[in-house]
């Protein structure tokens, strides 16, 4: 099959895996309103065309952290992504490294920072603080010993929202015969996936929780696992906490509103992401490109602000730069491509991404994609939300 868009990828995705698995990656919260919002809101806002203004040379270089980088794009902490390819992380890293981007490897994959890090060059880490602290300083210290650059640590999830898709799929149903049954047969109606994944791709683990939390060694009842270990009592005094185990970036995922933006800045974060786990917690909640701009005009340039949801085209992570995002992250779209292609899957996805930003940038007249400001944007389509340039806020 042709593939020339994220479109493409996620249609080759939903025809290479099973059933539960595909509604595990596309859905979100409750009635998917939040989800939904994210790619609309953003499909709803129109550039300015420019032109006559000399775009033979393009650059889409830029740096995070000091870490230099071919465009503003970090791909998201995206959990369980072995299952979605044999050692899927390891191959989506590769990936990532080839197109000299930051891969950002979830808590709740199934290789291990270590495997990663073997891989690839290694990758960011994304945090999510379980109750017991002795094994998350050792976690932590051990992300440090591997060479993981960043850490990532997600606030949006200190419980987990219902996902109907789930349930209904089996893929969280309570476990029994009849849940056994209906994931079996789904899975044996993808016989490509059950040779490259489920007979070629063990253990399938999580590969960072597994040495420290029993249940963590298989992957059923994820759901009620993630309900009893996941840290509840979570409050800002925790920046702290996990300053004192962390001395490289601290990128706090999850930030919708500029009064939490605001807390975390002063709590310690080196970097934000505007975040609302790509619709998948708090349904009802505003899209992330909604917030945005007012987010990155509070924030005024004292950290890195990254925002991700929604994102599927080269034009979206132009919109979302023009209003105030110093990088996008990409989360079912690289995950898209590792289900429906593997390592290769997700370098094509990279690259659609890549020759799409220059092509937005060449016609909008943006030569450098540091430069990408409110001026590119002619308006928010919509009634509510932000509503016009002068209100897009600063870089
Ligand atoms: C996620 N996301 C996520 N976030 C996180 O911090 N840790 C995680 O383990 C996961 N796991 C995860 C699994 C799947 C299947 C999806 C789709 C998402 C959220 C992710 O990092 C990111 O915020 C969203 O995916 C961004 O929205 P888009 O790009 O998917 O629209």
């Amino acid at each position: 099959m042709t593939l020339t868009t994220i479109h493409d990828h996620r249609d080759r995705a939903r025809r290479r895996l099973p059933r539960y698995l595909f509604d595990y990656i596309e859905g979100g919260a409750h009635e998917e309103q939040t989800l939904e919002a994210n790619v609309v809101d953003l499909r709803r806002i129109r550039f300015r065309q420019r032109v006559m203004r000399d775009v033979s040379q393009i650059s889409t270089r830029t740096e995070l952290f000091g870490v230099p980088m071919s465009m503003p794009l970090v791909l998201s902490p995206v959990g369980l992504a072995g299952m979605y390819a044999r050692r899927g992380e390891a191959q989506a890293a590769r990936a990532a490294q080839a197109a000299d981007v930051p891969f950002c490897l979830s808590s709740v994959s199934v290789c291990s920072i270590g495997e990663v890090s073997r891989a690839a060059t290694p990758p960011w880490f994304q945090l999510y603080m379980i109750k017991d602290r002795a094994y998350m300083r050792e976690l932590l210290q051990h992300a440090d010993a591997q060479g993981c650059a960043v850490l990532v640590f997600t606030v949006d999830l200190p419980v987990p929202a219902p996902r109907h898709r789930d349930v209904r799929s089996g893929f969280s149903a309570a476990p029994g015969l009849r849940r056994f049954l209906k994931l079996a047969r789904d899975s044996a109606a993808h016989p490509a996936w059950m040779w490259d994944v489920l007979l070629r791709g063990k253990p399938h683990s999580f590969g960072n929780f597994a040495p420290g939390i029993a249940e963590a060694s298989a992957m059923k009842n994820f759901g009620a696992w993630v309900g009893r270990n996941y840290e509840q009592g979570l409050s800002w005094d925790d920046i702290a906490w996990i300053r004192s185990c962390w001395k490289r970036p601290i990128v706090i995922k999850g930030i919708l509103d500029p009064d939490d933006a605001e807390l975390a800045i002063d709590a310690g974060a080196d970097g934000l992401v505007v975040s609302n786990h790509g619709g998948r917690q708090l349904d009802g909640g505003p899209s992330t490109i909604s917030v945005l701009p007012s987010i990155a005009a509070r924030v005024a340039g004292r950290v890195p602000v990254l925002v991700d949801g929604g994102i599927r085209s080269g034009p979206d992570m132009l919109k979302a730069l023009a209003l105030g995002a110093q990088a996008c992250m990409i989360g079912r779209a690289w995950a898209y491509g590792l289900a429906g292609g593997g390592g290769g899957g997700v370098a094509h996805v990279l690259e659609l991404l890549r020759k799409e930003l220059r092509t937005a940038m060449a016609l909008t007249g943006c030569t450098d994609v540091r430069a990408a400001g409110p001026d590119l944007i002619a308006s928010f389509g919509g009634e509510t939300g932000p509503s016009g340039p002068d209100h897009a806020g600063g870089r």
